[in-house]
């Protein structure tokens, strides 16, 4: 039976609308929207830069039964922006329930993360952490969908990659019915959205370089491409 009303998507990327994240946590909100839940999507990078827009946007969690977080690899891990909002969220669902261990567990917690590198193992440090929050926050984890080759998306929407996201729309649409059945992610879930959208991979780091090499060109730095202006000099005194 589904029991769920409310989900919200927040957008850990900066670069907010223009993000993959944003392209994909779209897709799969809409998808769980197919089910009669309300939804509302949220953009990290101006949701908490006020104390009242933090408070606001703390009562919002506390209202929905849904949380889905779209965000990038920072680093091997999470960007900062997302970091404080699980923190702050965690901070204070705990106050909520000062004896943590009442914390309910009624609520949802599923994750997306993709990264700039052809494999999607690379989001596993990630994940860990994803889920470590959840477990202090008191919400069921459903999972993590791991996405690689981030880079080829850049702002466009699922429907509009062709035959390179078919996999992904798929695994995405049996997502939402884990969703907002409360079920973990099912291993076609997982099969489905951790293919490589682009194979074989040497073709995505070539063009990935060529891209760079381009970009370096139209800002005037590709001659400073083999620059290392932090690099400590040694002294022979
Ligand atoms: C500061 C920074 C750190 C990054 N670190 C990693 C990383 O550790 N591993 C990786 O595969 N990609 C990394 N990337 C690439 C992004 O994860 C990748 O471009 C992603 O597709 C961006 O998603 P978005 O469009 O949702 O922001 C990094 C990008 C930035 C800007």
């Amino acid at each position: 039976m589904i029991k769920f009303k409310k989900a919200i998507l927040l957008i850990g990327s900066p670069k907010g609308k223009d993000s993959f994240s944003a392209s994909l946590g779209s897709y799969l909100l809409s998808k769980v929207e197919e089910y009669d839940v309300s939804i509302e999507k949220v953009y990290l990078h101006s949701e908490i830069n006020t104390e009242a827009k933090r408070i606001q946007f703390l009562d919002k969690i506390e209202e929905t039964d849904i949380i889905i977080l779209a965000a990038p690899l920072y680093v091997d891990t999470l960007p900062a922006k997302v970091i404080r909002t699980l923190s702050l969220i965690a901070e204070n669902r705990k106050n909520i329930n000062s004896d943590h261990s009442d914390l309910e567990t009624d609520k949802s917690f599923a994750v997306i993360v993709n990264c700039g590198f052809p494999e999607a193992e690379q989001n596993k440090t990630a994940f860990k952490v994803y889920e470590q929050f959840a477990k202090e926050a008191g919400f069921k984890y459903l999972g993590g969908i791991s996405i690689g080759m981030g880079g080829v998306v850049s702002g466009r929407s699922l429907l509009e990659m062709g035959g390179m996201s078919s996999d992904l729309i798929k695994g995405l649409e049996r997502a939402a019915d884990d969703i907002v059945r409360s079920h973990r992610f099912s291993d076609s879930v997982i099969e489905k959205t951790s293919k490589p959208m682009i194979s074989p991979k040497w073709i995505y780091t070539l063009v990935g370089n060529f891209s760079w090499r381009y970009q370096a060109f139209q800002n005037r730095v590709y001659r400073k491409m083999n620059d290392k202006p932090y690099r400590r000099e040694k002294f022979n005194d």
